[in-house]
């Protein structure tokens, strides 16, 4: 009678949180597992010792590689420990290559997956984090969605009714829990002033597989000329150093290149800024659920109620032109935009979300608690 949870990367260990102190609260039989997909410390263990996790029974230490080698690895390290384990249900959260590679190992050893941000789509064929989506919810035995759009999303592709529950976005839970930490968090020692620099994110691949690109946005940050600070993921910087672009970087006098940030530092440079620029699908709904404005550098977005609220907008052709377009337009209309999102319904559930997974995973696998809900 228990409980396995499968991460690995950065989004997917903040996803996790929650469901993880809720299982905690109750005394469920939790294990948790590391894949090690993400293995820099300020990629994955500073999350878990800054929220307070204890840390994970497993660690696959699986580190990079292709698609294939990497999803194939997390498949056969998962198939083993499942076999050895058994657990009840094994959770899944996100879309990475940790989490289809967790959910075909798992429920080719017939053990039922319960996929935690379930239905999102982008419907971009090739995206691999939209392949892995539509894989994972179509092997998994529970669906966990976060918005009305994505229980739809789910029927529409012929999903039973009777798998999908709408419970609200567990990283919404864990911004409102860690609210005043947020607030008192320490910003990066650099020169910014609140609501005048913006926070700028790039990973995917379709932004970073080429330095063509990157020159591209790096020209609109030079164009545009605000103070823009760059926590910088890995696989960028890696790019940028091998095209000779990072050296570049020194000479645009508004960039400012740093590590990658803790969470609660992290979501306050983000409430504080005048607005973001991104790629990353998690940033989008922080920024949204921090009332900042935000520039996504892509053709489509899985999280279509920040388009619908006017709080988020796609720039498809990722050309500097087109960049500092929409970055004039974000900023001349900023307060305008806040007010929006401020007037807005929350489309991510109320803070609760971690409760209800657990006790639908309770419920329907007859976990047992050794303590009272809290
Ligand atoms: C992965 C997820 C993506 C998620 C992102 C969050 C997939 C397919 N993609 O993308 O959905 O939004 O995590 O960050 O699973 N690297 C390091 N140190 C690390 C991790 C990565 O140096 O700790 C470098 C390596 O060169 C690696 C590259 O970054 O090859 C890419 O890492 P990978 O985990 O494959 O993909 P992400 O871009 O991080």
């Amino acid at each position: 009678m228990s409980l396995l949870l499968v991460f690995g990367t950065r989004p997917q260990i903040i996803k996790s949180v929650p469901v993880i102190r809720e299982c905690l609260t109750r005394g469920l039989n939790l294990t948790t597992v590391n894949t090690g997909q993400h293995y820099d410390f300020e990629m994955s263990k500073v999350f878990i010792e800054q929220l307070s996790l204890p840390d994970p029974h497993f660690s696959l230490g699986v580190g990079s590689g292709s698609h294939a080698q990497q999803t194939a690895k997390i498949m056969t390290k998962i198939e083993k420990l499942v076999v050895e384990l058994r657990p009840s249900v094994c959770v899944v959260p996100g879309d990475t290559n940790s989490a289809i590679g967790t959910a075909l190992g798992a429920v080719k050893a017939k053990i039922p997956v319960a996929h935690l941000e379930a239905g999102l789509r982008s419907r971009e064929e090739f995206m691999p984090e939209e392949i892995n989506r539509r894989l994972i919810d179509h092997c998994s035995q529970v669906l966990f969605a976060p918005t009305k759009n994505a229980v739809t999303n789910l029927s529409s592709e012929g999903i039973e009714r009777n798998k999908i529950f709408l419970t609200g976005d567990t990283m919404y839970d864990l911004f409102l829990s860690e609210s005043s930490k947020i607030l008192n968090a320490k910003l990066p020692e650099v020169p910014i002033k609140k609501g005048k620099y913006l926070v700028m994110t790039l990973h995917r691949e379709q932004n970073t597989s080429t330095p063509e690109t990157l020159r591209e946005i790096l020209s609109a940050i030079k164009e545009f000329g605000a103070t823009t600070v760059f926590p910088i993921h890995p696989r960028t910087k890696n790019v940028l150093r091998k095209s000779g672009l990072l050296k570049a970087t020194n000479h645009i006098e508004n960039l400012i290149l740093i590590d990658p940030l803790p969470y609660h530092s992290m979501m306050r440079l983000i409430k504080d800024s005048e607005f973001v620029i991104t790629d990353s699908g998690g940033i989008q709904k922080e920024a949204f659920m921090a009332a900042t404005p935000c520039l996504t550098l892509r053709e489509s977005t899985e999280w279509v109620e920040t388009i619908k609220l006017g709080a988020n907008v796609l720039v498809s052709s990722v050309d500097c032109r087109s960049v500092v377009r929409v970055m004039k337009y974000l900023s001349s209309n900023r307060k305008n935009i806040i007010h929006r999102i401020n007037r807005s319904g929350q489309p991510y559930g109320n803070g609760k979300a971690a409760k209800k997974v657990v006790d639908i995973l309770q419920n329907r696998y007859s976990l047992p608690s050794h303590a009272q809900p809290g």
